[in-house]
């Protein structure tokens, strides 16, 4: 921020235009300057070698492309003040952020807490190069709660969550199960793309490090991979030696895409919030579907926790449907106009996709009956949405094999 103002006295709207931004420097231009750097020069000897100590210290000088530039911490350093953390640092893609939070907490020997309905993804990642280093991964209900203690063991390093969780969107008691790793030692991870870094602080619920596919909602035009992991001050060293180690950086072009995108994130979701609950109510409504996931609902599995802990609700949510055929869910899906078939979310436009993660699920019992969709609702007009899916019902509803 350019002028001497107290950021935390500032309201979210205005933290999102202004934090991370420094207009002085730069001549006054509103964005950061896009720095493509590998070599950084130093006048002398000395300040080479001493410039890298006061990296190593904290403050954010320009040792090397790999160790961060201005077009990376106005980027970082507006993504850690909207969490509420102490610094952040961002990754080529949000399952890197996941990776290199995982890796920089765990060592051979440790075990972990994994919610039973994580993202795909770093399910695979614990399954496969967690356990090749000797971490033991145990997965749990996403509602267990405070009863988490009894899966506690000496080594136990880390509980992972994310809420609502991936494709099935549990509400995890997040304050609950980071009191009980407190206790035990243990830190709290959060993959905290769902609410974005507006509508959950994570460190006011004790929470140790929040991850962001920022590809989703920061990013949010879909034309960008990025992550980012926040971190308290106890943990940032850990985390950031880490991320050098491993080499992780990110393009200045992606980082400055995503800056941008991040200056309109409250406009945005406000708009996916405002267009998801009127079609959530809307579907919960037809005769086809049997329910919908979408914890802002006040009737939707998990609402008095969010209503609890959240500040609003994104674009993401799940249908269950009542019991139609895989063939007539895809005539449904297949001819849609406006909701597009892809992976990912957080951008401008709507997206659907069948959820098929039940042989995934081995900790907690399978919830639902019906088929499940997934639904990411854009910034369409709503009525045009509500026509698609209105016909994608009835095609679904009329569908004969
Ligand atoms: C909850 C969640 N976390 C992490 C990721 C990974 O992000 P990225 O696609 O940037 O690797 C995704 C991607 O869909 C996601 O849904």
């Amino acid at each position: 921020m350019n002028k001497k103002t107290d950021s935390s006295v500032l309201r979210e709207d205005t933290k999102v235009v202004v934090s991370g931004r420094d207009t002085k420097n730069y001549g006054g231009v509103i964005n950061p300057p896009v720095y493509h750097g590998s070599t950084i020069l130093a006048e002398s000897v000395e300040s080479y070698n001493s410039r890298y100590l006061e990296a190593k210290e904290g403050e954010q000088v320009m040792v090397y492309g790999t160790m961060g530039n201005p077009t990376a911490w106005a980027l970082e350093n507006a993504i850690a003040e909207l969490e509420g953390g102490y610094h952040c640092s961002t990754y080529p893609s949000g399952l890197a952020a996941i990776s290199v939070a995982l890796m920089a907490f765990l060592k051979s020997g440790d075990h972990l807490l994994m919610t039973d309905s994580i993202y795909a993804p770093t399910r695979r990642f614990c399954d496969t190069v967690l356990r090749r280093f000797g971490v033991e991964t145990t997965y749990y209900d996403p509602l267990i709660g405070a009863e988490i203690e009894s899966l506690m063991r000496p080594n136990t390093a880390v509980i992972f969550t994310e809420s609502p969780g991936s494709n099935t969107f549990e509400v995890q008691d997040i304050p609950a199960i980071a009191e009980v790793a407190r206790k035990h030692g243990a830190i709290t991870q959060l993959d905290n793309t769902w609410a974005s870094p507006l509508y959950f602080k994570p460190f006011e619920h004790g929470v140790d490090i929040s991850i962001q596919a920022a590809t989703k909602y920061i990013v949010g035009h879909s034309d960008v991979l990025l992550g980012s992991v926040t971190t308290t001050r106890e943990n940032w060293k850990i985390l950031r030696d880490c991320t050098w180690h491993f080499g992780q950086c990110v393009a200045p072009d992606d980082l400055y895409l995503a800056q941008r995108g991040l200056r309109t994130m409250a406009v945005r979701l406000r708009q996916h919030q405002k267009s998801s609950l009127e079609i959530a109510e809307w579907l919960s409504n037809r005769n086809e579907v049997r329910q919908v996931l979408y914890p802002a609902l006040p009737d939707a599995p998990g609402h008095e926790i969010w209503k609890r802990d959240f500040l609003g609700a994104s674009g993401l949510f799940g249908v269950e449907l009542e019991t139609f055929s895989k063939k007539a869910v895809e005539k449904m899906i297949d001819e849609m106009r406006l909701f597009g078939i892809g992976s990912s979310w957080g951008g401008y436009e709507s997206l659907i996709l069948p959820v098929n993660v039940r042989d995934l699920r081995t900790a907690s019992p399978w919830r639902f009956e019906g088929p499940l969709l997934r639904l990411h609702i854009g910034l369409e007009d709503v009525d045009d949405l509500k026509d698609d899916l209105n016909d994608g019902l009835e095609r679904l509803r009329n569908f004969q094999s």
